[in-house]
């Protein structure tokens, strides 16, 4: 790897415990104005402090994100479908690499959506895109995107779409925690792996021991967005996060972050 693209990932994946808490804010590029989200800017700011990177689109990044926030960025290059079309793996790449330098971004984002009917369009992207990014010195993370099909999130079909991302070349892989498995496609992506949260789960709990088990499995860390600005006390429930994936804290002790309690360090 290339200096500048390890330096980069460094800025994401912190180098001490090799662990990662990034904040998902990317939903408006195919589903708008996404509930307590719906004016980024006020959502992100006090959450930014405590992310280790920050999931954006540029247009995020230019209108709702300050220049001196000391915030590494992952920039989402990729889009072109929206949530009214039923298939959503229509994508191309919508930023260019040369923006993405321009923006400062740490590394740029697109999904790949494996068995649907856009796959091979979307595997060619990932393809061109880390070749731009190995260029570039900025490392690509490949998201294994299930579009309205949540149900396919098991073991075997994100093992697939994750080792699929890793051959392809990325230099790390977003997808989603599944049971049982999960360790096993750990195992069979040779690139780190952080896991989405998805829709907001019914407690908080629930989300602190998506994050535990997670990375009681391998993961490297979290990139969650809904789990987060949709809890009522997302400054909360992110400090909380953090404690489970850099502190090792219990989702039970997680909890008495959440609820004002000091994080363990
Ligand atoms: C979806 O494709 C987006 O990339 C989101 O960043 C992703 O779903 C993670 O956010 P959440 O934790 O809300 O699922």
């Amino acid at each position: 790897m290339v200096w500048g693209l390890q330096n980069r990932l460094a800025r994401i994946i912190r180098p001490g415990d090799g662990h990662t808490v990034m904040l998902a804010a990317d939903h408006g590029y195919f589903l708008g104005p996404t509930r307590k989200i719906e004016i980024p800017r006020k959502t992100l700011e006090p959450l930014l402090p405590y992310a280790d990177a920050v999931m954006v689109t540029r247009g995020v990044v230019r209108t709702s994100i300050d220049p001196d926030a000391n915030v590494p960025i992952v920039l989402r290059v990729s889009g072109g479908a929206s949530v009214l079309n039923e298939d959503l793996s229509n994508e191309k790449i919508t930023t260019s690499m040369r923006e993405a330098v321009r923006l400062n971004a740490s590394a740029v984002a697109l999904s790949i959506f494996v068995g649907a009917p856009h796959e091979h369009e979307s595997l060619v992207n990932l393809g061109h895109l880390v070749d731009e990014g190995e260029e570039a010195g900025l490392p690509v993370l490949a998201v294994t995107a299930v579009g309205k099909e949540l149900e396919k999130r098991d073991a075997r079909y994100l093992g697939l779409a994750t080792r699929i991302a890793a051959e392809f070349g990325a230099h790390f892989v977003k997808t989603y925690f599944c049971e049982p498995d999960f360790d096993k496609v750990v195992e069979g992506c040779p690139v780190p792996l952080v896991v989405a949260g998805g829709p907001k789960l019914e407690t908080e709990l629930d989300a602190l021991e998506l994050a535990h088990n997670s990375i009681q499995a391998g993961a490297a860390g979290v990139d969650m967005g809904r789990n987060i600005w949709q809890s009522s006390n997302p400054v909360g429930m992110i400090r909380a996060i953090r404690a489970v994936v850099h502190d090792r804290a219990t989702p039970k002790e997680a909890l008495d972050v959440l609820k004002g309690g000091k994080p363990r360090k």
